[in-house]
């Protein structure tokens, strides 16, 4: 069972700026990695900043991700360095809300 979390938001607004292609490569990324789980999410509520990734129980919020952050963040996911460039422009209070929601299991 994964131990770590890769959640992509796949609503409307994270989609049309193309997480759909962003959770495949992720998920293609880290397919050898056995505590690690790609999963898509129902929606952050972080929408005009998406798309958004929420790495838990990391509690690390990347917004405004793009093709090309995939490596980065992969890296960061499997132990490398945080992607400090891509975790500015969401409300802190929101990201307190979503990780309490995560805390409870609701993913
Ligand atoms: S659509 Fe992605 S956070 Fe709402």
């Amino acid at each position: 069972m994964a131990s770590k979390y890769v959640l992509v938001c796949q609503n409307v607004d994270c989609m049309q700026r193309g997480s759909g292609e962003l959770f495949q490569k992720l998920k293609d990324k880290l397919a050898g990695s056995e505590d690690i789980e790609v999963k898509s999410y129902i929606c952050f509520g972080g929408c005009q900043s998406g798309p958004n990734i929420v790495l838990y129980p990391q509690k690390v919020w990347y917004c405004g991700v793009k093709q090309s952050d995939v490596e980065d963040i992969a890296a960061h996911v499997e132990g490398g360095p945080e992607v400090e460039r891509l975790t500015h422009g969401i409300d802190p209070t929101l990201k307190d809300l979503i990780y309490q929601v995560l805390d409870a299991g609701l993913f």
